[in-house]
């Protein structure tokens, strides 16, 4: 890369070192610590690859019998917090419900008011552990309110994934719905420099605290070119209605100009490595639910669109309509990305801040040359910093 070359996006440029994840596009390939996602989403409970992202290794069973004691424990829905989202306008959009929950569950913590708020790698995986095990409650809580129902209790002789079933609709999941979900949770969990975990990283970097790194993220996953896109993708499949409709839908959609959520990615550009196991978990949702007109907008719409554009689909195309399989709101779609993605991005703040630079990069000003306010006249101060440029501006 020449120096002062800019690339926008930052596409392509190699910003730091990470050993959370590698993610290879020309194998279409993504290792959490070195695993394949596929083998982890095949035989791993989602605690275990919380574990794995925040420690480096999978966890002993006594380990994981710890982890899933301490999520327990931070399960119920806190009462600020509770306060907080009912104070919420019922049409606030959730990603923003829950943003605002985590800011309240930091402002309440304590931790943040000290000048280098970055925290021992210690008290980060414990704020690390009771964001992950708080945020159901969070995400569940929001689609009940939604719909007018109360909030439901925890249950501790439930795992993570069919508790967080629970808490949302109130009944047991069956097996396949759980593991549907379990999986979704793990393909979820983590990729390396994405947008959001980038912004969790820089916030980071300025010593700030865990949970403004993680509010951050929130932000930058709720637009429709990363995590909104499931939700993104819910619509478009509304839109069109049956898979007969593909052809003349996508004709006007490609006619207009269009981007068809859920397809294309800026690291994968022939596949991306999650999808084969996100569709084959919708697979056992459709016959589940005995719903083979998804499985067939599903398909008709990927090999018409990819036999058109040569782009590929995102883990967003097959976990929208399973999430909507499975009784979630298209509202809530981006909120179960947070629940998951939680882990990488702490795993990414407690690697940062173990190794920090402050994270600036440079511009190059395109606005208008050097002018000056008529009839101005600088003071000594203003002229002698002048002298020194290098010492003006942070
Ligand atoms: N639908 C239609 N066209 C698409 C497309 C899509 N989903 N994704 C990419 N393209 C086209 C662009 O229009 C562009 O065409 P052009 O060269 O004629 O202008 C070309 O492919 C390159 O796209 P670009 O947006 O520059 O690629 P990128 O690497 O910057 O972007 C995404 C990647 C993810 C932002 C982009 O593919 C996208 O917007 N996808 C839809 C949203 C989505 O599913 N996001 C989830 C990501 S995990």
């Amino acid at each position: 890369m020449a120096e002062n070359e800019i690339r926008k996006g930052l596409a392509g440029v190699v910003v730091d070192e990470t050993a959370v994840s590698k993610v290879n596009p020309d194998t279409n390939s993504l290792l959490y610590r070195g695993y394949p996602v596929q083998e982890l989403a095949a035989t791993q409970p989602f605690e275990a690859v919380a574990s794995l992202l925040w420690n480096g290794e999978l966890p002993s069973d006594q380990q994981l019998a710890q982890l899933r004691a301490e999520e327990r424990r931070h399960r119920p829905l806190d009462a600020r917090v509770k306060a907080a989202i009912d104070l919420l306008p019922l049409n606030a959009h959730p990603m923003d419900e829950v943003r605002t929950a985590v800011s309240v569950i930091g402002a309440s913590d304590g931790s943040g008011s000290v000048l280098d708020a970055s925290g021992s790698p210690e008290e980060n995986l414990a704020k690390s552990i009771r964001l992950y095990a708080a945020l159901p409650a969070i995400v569940a809580y929001g689609q009940r309110r939604r719909r007018a129902l109360d909030l439901v209790e925890p249950r501790d002789d439930l795992d993570y994934a069919a508790n967080f079933l629970w808490m949302t609709f109130g009944e047991e999941s069956d097996p396949v719905v759980v593991d549907a979900f379990n999986r979704s949770m793990t393909l979820y969990a983590e990729h390396s420099f994405n947008a959001s975990t980038f912004t969790a990283r820089v916030i980071t970097s300025t010593l700030s605290d865990l949970y403004s790194a993680v509010v951050g993220a929130i932000g930058a996953l709720k637009g429709p070119l990363h995590g909104g896109a499931n939700e993104a993708v819910l619509h478009i499949m509304t839109e069109i209605g049956s898979a007969a409709n593909v052809t003349a839908w996508l004709d006007t959609a490609l006619a207009e100009k269009r981007k068809i959520m859920g397809f294309g990615h800026r690291v994968y550009k022939k596949g991306d490595s999650r999808v084969p196991t996100m569709k084959a978990a919708l697979d056992t949702l459709v016959a589940h639910y005995d719903r083979p007109d998804v499985a067939e907008l599903y398909t008709t719409l990927e090999s018409e669109f990819v036999s058109r554009k040569g782009i590929y689909p995102n883990l967003d195309y097959p976990s929208g309509p399973a999430y909507n399989l499975m009784g979630f709101d298209t509202l809530t779609f981006t909120p179960l990305f947070i629940a998951s993605r939680v882990t990488g991005w702490t795993a990414h703040i407690m690697e940062q801040a173990a190794s920090n630079a402050l994270i600036r990069p440079l511009s190059a000003y395109n606005g208008v040359e050097e002018r000056h306010i008529e009839g101005y006249v600088p003071d000594e101060l203003t002229l002698a910093a002048a002298e020194r440029p290098e010492e003006a501006g942070a």
